[in-house]
């Protein structure tokens, strides 16, 4: 392995599920999402939109709203205190989410680029970052979520999402997680 900033920044990188209070600022934020444009896409049709969020009232409200509905559908006891023992919070505290979409007749291949590009560059910033896709079973698979999404995401007429990716400050330092070696033929 040829160690370097990149690579280093790509074998440090963890996703982070706590985060101190407080805001990233917008040359951060800027940073981020210009490096996540900077992404390749197929014939360069950059087919992808970002919603950003960095209200907490908004993210509360969605906070609000899935956890009813996981413990709406909870199947049993277990399930529920399962729920209740993990944070309300929908970006475990971090507080900005930037919501990646794709147009839906298309692939979301390009938008996981650019995600991942977000994702690095966060990291090589001091960041910490985490893919939010579990909570798209509410967002997308429900008439309450996807309502939620109109409202408050405005995604262009056509878009899709994909997941989200909150974004702010690490409060841990998780050890990496084992990766399989076998996957490959050279
Ligand atoms: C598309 C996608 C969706 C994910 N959704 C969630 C999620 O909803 N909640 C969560 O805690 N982690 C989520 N993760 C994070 C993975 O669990 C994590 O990347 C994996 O366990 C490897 O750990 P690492 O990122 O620290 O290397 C998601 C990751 C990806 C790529």
């Amino acid at each position: 392995m040829i160690w370097n900033e990149v690579t280093k920044a790509i074998a440090d990188r963890r996703s982070i599920r706590a985060y101190k209070a407080g805001q990233i600022t917008e040359e951060e934020l800027e940073t981020v999402l210009e490096c996540g444009f900077l992404a390749p896409s197929g014939a360069n049709r950059q087919q992808w939109f970002l919603s950003v969020v960095q209200d907490a009232a908004v993210l509360d409200d969605l906070s609000e709203k899935a956890y009813a509905w996981r413990v709406a559908n909870a199947g049993s006891q277990e399930e529920i205190d399962r729920i209740n023992s993990r944070p309300k919070s929908v970006s475990m505290g971090a507080p900005t989410v930037i919501f990646c979409a794709y147009p839906s007749e298309e692939s979301p291949v390009n938008v996981s680029f650019l995600a991942e590009n977000m994702v690095l560059a966060a990291h090589s910033i001091g960041l910490g970052s985490l893919f939010l896709g579990g909570i798209m079973a509410y967002m997308k698979g429900t008439p309450e979520g996807r309502e939620w999404v109109g409202k408050n995401l405005r995604l262009p007429e056509g878009y899709e999402l994909a997941y989200g990716l909150a974004v702010g400050y690490p409060d841990e330092s998780p050890a990496a997680k084992p990766r399989e070696r076998k996957l490959v033929r050279i």
